[in-house]
């Protein structure tokens, strides 16, 4: 593996989002005094007593601790300062309020992040926008640069965005074997991860390599658009052409079986005879992509499941058990709704119809099945 971790000057710190509009920058230098000091006192009521000055001087527009003349920022929102320092105040023993601020003083001096992401642990409390939930309910599709909802098929931003964030540092390596219109390589790029997309179809190909051209490149990274079959494609020499010898996470978003027709292309999974031989393929794609990640790192499947002849075919856990029987070890099944496209809006009704003369229920839901390469992978 060479080098991935490597970060550039301009790669993403490992800061919390924390600046939102609403958040405050603190000048860092005297924060940390004001705390120590206050650390020191001989008794919980003293200690309380310098929090309470200490939040004074947080919360007056032109207090002790403004931005006017900022040396260096501890950025927080101000609902998060308070609750710690409400913590600290709350504390029955001296012990523990030294606990409670010494616990505030490393989320200001030390950034703590596990070998796979960005994340400062010390923070965590900050990372609003980072999912940990297994039910996602994504109101709309997020717009914006090269974007669209175009792609019939396609996979809403948020979904590699939150896999990226989760599951890669900055400068990783990103394979989407399904790329379609290349929706994870313009997050990569905005998140500043480097990505491979392969795609089957030389048309969508061109379309995605020229939707991520438009999109700034603030962090120098790569996104490459490989037409391919994601079965059969060499990973090896396509990371290598980078000097890149294994990714650290995969995203797979193939057809959902037949339920769109992407080509005529038969090795395209959509065109599949059976579900078996869809399994099959998938198998084989999972098969292809294993080599090249990097062990300990992850695999995000996002696929639904399909109707036919009155009966619900669970295409997404066959494909779940598929690559449970690879060795891979199951993390997460995340269930997101849909985001439900203007035909079927106006056909609300009708389905609802359906569904109740049926004796079914109409789908509102597909999976992210998140996976971990362990050492039982073959
Ligand atoms: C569900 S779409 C992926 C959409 C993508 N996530 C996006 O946001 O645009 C599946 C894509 O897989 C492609 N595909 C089907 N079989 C393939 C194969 N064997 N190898 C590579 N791509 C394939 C299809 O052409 C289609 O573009």
């Amino acid at each position: 593996m060479r080098d991935h971790h490597s970060r550039g000057s301009n790669l993403l710190d490992p800061e919390p989002t924390s600046t939102t509009p609403s958040s405050v920058r603190l000048d860092r230098l005297r924060l940390l005094d004001a705390l120590k000091s206050a650390r020191l006192n001989p008794s919980t009521a003293t200690l309380r007593r310098s929090i309470n000055d200490i939040r004074s001087g947080v919360s007056a527009p032109s207090g002790a601790f403004g931005a006017r003349g900022l040396r260096e920022a501890a950025i927080f929102t101000p609902e998060l300062l308070d609750e710690e320092l409400d913590q600290i105040c709350g504390a029955q023993t001296l012990d523990r309020a030294r606990y409670y601020v010494d616990r505030l003083i490393k989320s200001i001096t030390e950034v703590r992040t596990s070998s796979i992401n960005d994340i400062n642990l010390n923070r965590w409390k900050e990372y609003d926008d980072i999912q940990t939930d297994s039910l996602w309910l994504v109101a709309s599709r997020e717009r914006g640069g090269a974007r669209s909802a175009r792609y019939w098929g396609n996979f809403v931003p948020q979904i590699p965005h939150q896999m990226m964030r989760r599951y890669t540092k900055a400068g990783d390596w990103v394979l989407d074997v399904f790329a379609g219109s290349g929706t994870s390589l313009i997050e990569g790029q905005r998140l500043g991860r480097n990505t491979i997309g392969i795609e089957l179809q030389p048309r969508v190909a061109r379309m995605a390599r020229k939707a991520v051209a438009s999109e700034p490149n603030a962090f120098g990274v790569t996104s490459q658009v490989i037409c391919g079959d994601s079965a059969t494609i060499d990973l090896n020499k396509a990371l290598r052409a980078h000097g890149q010898s294994s990714a650290q996470l995969v995203i797979m978003h193939p057809p959902y079986f037949d339920i769109i027709k992407f080509s005529d292309d038969e090795r395209d999974l959509s065109n599949a005879p059976s579900v078996e031989a869809f399994l099959d393929t998938i198998g084989r794609v999972v098969d292809n992509v294993t080599p090249v990640l990097d062990r300990g790192r992850y695999l995000a499947v996002v696929i639904g499941d399909k109707y036919a002849n009155g009966e619900w075919v669970p295409l997404g856990f066959r494909t779940m058990e598929a690559i449970q029987q690879r060795g891979f070890l199951l993390k997460s099944v995340v269930v997101k709704n849909f985001d439900q496209t203007t035909a079927k809006r106006q056909q609300k009704e009708l389905w609802k119809y359906r569904a109740l003369a049926g004796g079914f229920y109409v789908f509102k839901h597909e999976y992210i099945f998140v996976f971990k390469k362990t050492g039982r992978n073959y």
